[in-house]
């Protein structure tokens, strides 16, 4: 079946949270912080990602911003950095300000001169969307933003996955997703997305039912993949 529609996850696969989280790590004065800041990361991350799963599944449903601030206050104060209100406010300020990856515009040029429909499908909050896409300066080569905001429940809850269909009316097999979240290929390889895993990291596949179709350690290949 051809592929119609190209599908983004964004936060690690469009957006760099990583290199502005560097970024911010390396400015003058913060120091205290710069050494803790690989486990501090990664302990945010889980805890975000663990949350969102968490409520997903008890149906306590919060925004993405909401477990994106809970998720940092445990990694803080496991660091012993939660009386640090200035450093909170930074790394959180650094949601609504991320660049995307260096192939990233070229890639979704490519998409649409070839006529594909593109788009990004995340637990973001259609807010902190709206500030990412504005910074890294992707609004002109997305056809659609869609945030779970819309039916109330994160990844990997299939109503997240139904929303391309009812935005784009395409069958599962037209949409080529993509993902550098191992869970969230599963996701959407179990409901029957054709699907490519972005492994910039090289790490195992995740032992989910659902298995990434292709693996790629970066998004230039995309445009080939589908099609384009
Ligand atoms: C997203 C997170 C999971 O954008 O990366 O949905």
């Amino acid at each position: 079946m051809t592929i119609t529609t190209c599908i983004f996850d964004a936060y690690g696969t469009l957006f760099d949270v990583g290199a502005a989280a560097r970024l911010a790590a390396g400015e003058p004065g913060q120091g205290h912080w710069a050494a803790t800041w690989p486990a501090l990361a990664a302990d945010w991350r889980l805890k975000q990602l663990q949350y969102s799963w968490l409520r997903a599944i008890t149906g306590d449903h919060c925004s993405f911003w909401q477990v994106t601030q809970d998720g940092l206050d445990w990694a803080l104060e496991r660091h012993g950095l939660a009386d640090d209100a200035e450093l909170r406010e930074r790394l959180l300020a650094l949601y609504w300000e991320l660049q995307a990856y260096p192939e990233v515009p070229q890639m979704l040029a490519t998409l649409k001169a070839a006529g594909k429909a593109t788009a990004i499908l995340s637990n973001g909050s259609p807010d902190m969307l709206g500030g990412a896409v504005e910074s890294a300066g992707l609004g002109e080569m997305l056809d659609a933003v869609l945030s779970v905001e819309a039916v109330g429940i994160f990844k990997p809850a299939a109503r997240v996955y139904d929303m391309v269909g009812q935005r784009f009316g395409c069958a599962p097999g037209q949409v080529l997703f993509v993902s550098s979240n191992g869970w969230d290929v599963a996701g959407a390889a179990a409901y029957g997305f054709r699907t490519v895993w972005v492994n910039r990291a090289d790490e195992p596949v995740d032992r989910l039912p659902g298995r990434p179709e292709l693996i790629r350690a970066d998004l230039t290949d995309i445009p080939n993949l589908a099609g384009a």
